[in-house]
């Protein structure tokens, strides 16, 4: 009996901690704090879509700059941050008319992480005498969305069913997604959800396959490639992963 009772009095700092005011987690996913920015619901699709088009962008000016920079002839390439940012702006203006100035702040934060994720590269970008230096549209995204995802709390990943990064590992939904998106005709779609207490906008972009690509991402399945992955025995044409957006809504 006394052994039962000491051990319920030492308990009790415990239980007390545990049903406090500070540091409590929300059940069932990101307590809603991580959320920095939020839109309004009538401009969670289009926020989205901007986000994920301009990824999409970004993406093609540094494929558009592969050639260079795998030559392993090259030192210096001059593909500086500075540079990419005024390609990716200029690629990403026509998306950019109406947009509210909400919308504004975020895409200038997603400015700033993607050119630091340039200037961050910038030692394995230049090295000489190696061809494939691990710098890609793929890692590029990668980092941008975490140093965005620290500022903003948006979530952008790139998920993949043989995703090769974990932090592309697909959730239950993204799964679903790219599962219907093999079988059928891929089309950008979104969504509201819950994310915790929180209510998002998850968006999702089907990535496709060009004939490029398919030195990694091609035949004979399970090969290795260059980088020593294995290959994902796709085709040109084949949806290889999604851009996925999730963005906090405003209550209303
Ligand atoms: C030289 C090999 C190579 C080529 C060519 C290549 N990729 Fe990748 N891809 C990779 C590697 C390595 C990663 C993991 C990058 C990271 O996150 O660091 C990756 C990641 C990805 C991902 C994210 C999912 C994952 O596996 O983590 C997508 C989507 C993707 N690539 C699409 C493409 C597309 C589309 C092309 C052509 C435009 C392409 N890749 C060309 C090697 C390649």
């Amino acid at each position: 009996m006394m052994k039962k009772m000491l051990f319920i009095i030492l308990l009790i700092p415990f239980i007390a901690n545990a049903t406090g005011e500070v540091g409590i987690a929300a059940k069932g996913g990101h307590p809603e704090y991580l959320f920095l920015d939020k839109v309004k619901q009538s401009e969670a699709k289009s926020t989205a879509y901007l986000i994920s088009k301009a990824i999409g962008l970004g993406r093609l000016v540094i494929f558009a700059q592969m050639k260079k920079l795998t030559n392993p002839k090259l030192g210096d390439k001059g593909f500086t941050g500075e540079y990419f940012l005024e390609q990716w702006k200029t690629s990403l203006e026509p998306e950019m008319i109406d947009i509210s100035p909400t919308q504004q702040g975020i895409i200038d934060k997603l400015f700033w992480a993607g050119k630091q994720s340039i200037d961050n590269n910038q030692d394995r970008i230049n090295v000489k005498g190696v061809k494939w230096k691990h710098f890609l549209p793929a890692k590029w995204a990668r980092e941008t969305g975490l140093m965005f995802n620290s500022r903003t709390g948006i979530v952008t990943k790139q998920p993949s069913l043989n995703y090769r990064h974990p932090s592309n590992i697909p959730d239950v939904k993204e799964r679903d997604i790219l599962t219907e998106f093999a079988q059928s005709n891929a089309k950008a779609r979104g969504e509201f959800a819950m994310m915790g207490k929180q209510k998002i906008y998850r968006y999702f972009d089907p990535i496709v396959l060009v004939p490029p690509c398919l030195a990694c991402h091609g035949k004979p399945k399970g090969e290795l490639d260059m980088l020593g992955f294995e290959k994902d025995g796709l085709n040109s044409g084949d949806v290889i992963g999604l851009i996925s957006v999730s963005i906090a809504v405003e209550d209303q």
